[in-house]
């Protein structure tokens, strides 16, 4: 029997940086994943194959709509579906394979199969029992049901399929109805329209993206709009009949009652993800669980077990791979000894879409809910050079800072490059940077992170493009 000081129960974002930093602390670490590879759902079936998938949509987007413009004639490409699929898995397995790499090169045994919790201080996995100091069960979150509706998810059938399916349809639908205008929804929605699907979202409440700032979610729906998604906002899809070929999707209006249906060769269900635990023996075990199904912890990561620690989307909070791997770095650094702290207050969101949306922090809702006196400091990027010769002007980061101290409660960026725009806002809320830090630190031109310095300037005596 092998005798691990740390075994980490799933290879995803969570629990490989997890095994990866128990290593590097000296720790004996084995980690346990019953997927062919590791990477977990972010690596195989979520972050990393939407992010080519979106890549390469985007390519057919510039090259139909902004090549001409630039001087670059020709006939625009045609989508080859089986050549973007392979591009897609060849990025995935140079990703799960970096993943191996890394095991080996940390000396992370790799335990192959599906992990249960027979006691404390063991792990079971196939028919070998590995004794294990400490375990951290990262085991990620899947697909949940669409709340109080009838719809059965068949991904192999590729007509009502969920994320997993999407990323991997037969050929690119004619109509595709998209459950949900969550991230995973507007993400697959925006790549299966630019590669000539018609896509109509169906979302429950009266606005996209839930928990972002209103006045991004307005924009963010009017650009999509534009871009050819069709909207049908607070409808509550109730059923979905899926034969062969079609599937036929009912829902209702919320302002009236009253019941549609729409027919469609390809649905979308994403409504959101619930967190895996299935099979891990968690009730014979004794830990306690939230109300939501998640595993309860401490603020060190510990469940109500001695020596069993949770971490990722099987615990509160965002489901999302760098919460994730954040907690898997604190944790591993707990085990070991040392201080692990993760700053929930400084996560960003960002949505991969063209253009791509970004916050970090309180948003202006938030702000007035809990009575605090704000400034807000806006900068369109139709101000901004950069965007501009990139055909990206559309969009804008708006700052929201204290209003006695200046200092930043949050930041909201729609517009190109959002998603790495947004850092310079982390590393400046994690130093309690006020707006004008921002505003006095020289930005090089031309970028999109002039755009930044310029919200910070408009929080003060005002922006100089605007
Ligand atoms: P989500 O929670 O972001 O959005 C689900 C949407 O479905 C909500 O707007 C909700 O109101 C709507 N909805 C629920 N029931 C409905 C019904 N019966 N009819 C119509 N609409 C209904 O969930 P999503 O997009 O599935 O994402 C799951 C998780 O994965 C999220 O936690 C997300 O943060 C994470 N994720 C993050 C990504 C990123 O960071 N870029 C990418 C993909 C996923």
């Amino acid at each position: 029997m092998s005798q691990y000081d740390v075994i980490v129960i799933g290879a995803g974002p969570g629990g490989y940086v997890a095994a990866i930093r128990c290593a590097q602390l000296g720790l004996k670490t084995a980690c346990v994943e019953g997927r062919e590879t590791l990477g977990g759902t972010c690596l195989n079936v979520g972050c990393i194959p939407s992010k080519a998938l979106l890549h390469a949509s985007h390519q057919l987007h510039e090259a139909e709509h902004n090549f001409a413009k630039m001087g670059l004639k020709g006939k625009s490409p045609s989508v080859d579906w089986k050549q973007m699929l392979a591009y897609k898995d060849d990025v995935i397995g140079q990703n799960t394979k970096g993943i191996e790499f890394l095991f080996k090169k940390n000396k992370i045994d790799w335990l192959k199969g599906w992990a249960s919790i027979p006691e404390k201080g063991k792990v079971k996995v196939g028919d070998e029992t590995y004794d294990a100091k400490n375990i951290i069960i990262a085991s990620g979150s899947e697909v949940a049901s669409v709340p109080g509706a009838d719809v059965t998810v068949d991904n192999e059938g590729g007509v009502v399929v969920d994320s997993t399916g999407a990323l991997a349809l037969p050929k690119v639908p004619k109509k595709m109805v998209v459950i949900g205008a969550g991230v995973i929804g507007l993400e697959m929605g925006s790549v299966y329209k630019r590669l000539g699907a018609e896509v109509q979202v169906i979302e429950f409440l009266d606005h996209i993206t839930p928990g972002m700032d209103a006045e991004v979610q307005k924009q963010f729906q009017k650009i999509l709009s534009k871009q050819g998604l069709e909207f049908t906002m607070g409808a509550a899809v109730s059923k979905v009949e899926g034969t062969k070929s079609k599937a036929k999707v009912t829902y209702k209006l919320r302002k009236d009652d009253s019941e549609h249906s729409v027919d469609a060769d390809v649905v979308l269900v994403a409504t959101g993800r619930k967190p895996f635990t299935e099979g891990l023996g968690l009730d014979a075990l004794g830990i306690e669980m939230t109300k939501r199904g998640q595993i309860a912890v401490n603020d060190h990561w510990k469940t109500s077990v001695d020596g069993i620690y949770a971490i990722g989307d099987v615990i509160e909070g965002p489901m999302l791979a760098h919460k994730a791997e954040d907690e898997g770095m604190a944790c591993a650094e707990v085990i070991a000894g040392k201080h692990g702290h993760v700053n929930y207050g400084v996560i960003p969101s960002v949505i991969y879409t063209a253009p791509e949306v970004a916050m970090v922090g309180a948003t202006e809702a938030q702000l007035k809910e809990a009575g605090k006196a704000y400034k807000v400091g806006k900068f369109s990027f139709m101000g901004n050079g950069r965007a501009k010769a990139v055909f990206q002007g559309e969009g804008f980061v708006k700052m929201l800072v204290d209003k006695e101290t200046d200092r930043i409660l949050g930041c909201h960026i729609i517009g190109p490059a959002a998603g790495d725009l947004i850092h310079e806002i982390c590393v400046g809320m994690e130093f309690g940077a006020s707006a004008e830090d921002i505003a006095l630190t020289c930005h090089a031109h031309p970028t999109f992170s002039e755009a930044v310095r310029e919200a910070a300037l408009a929080c003060g005596d005002g922006p100089i493009h605007a």
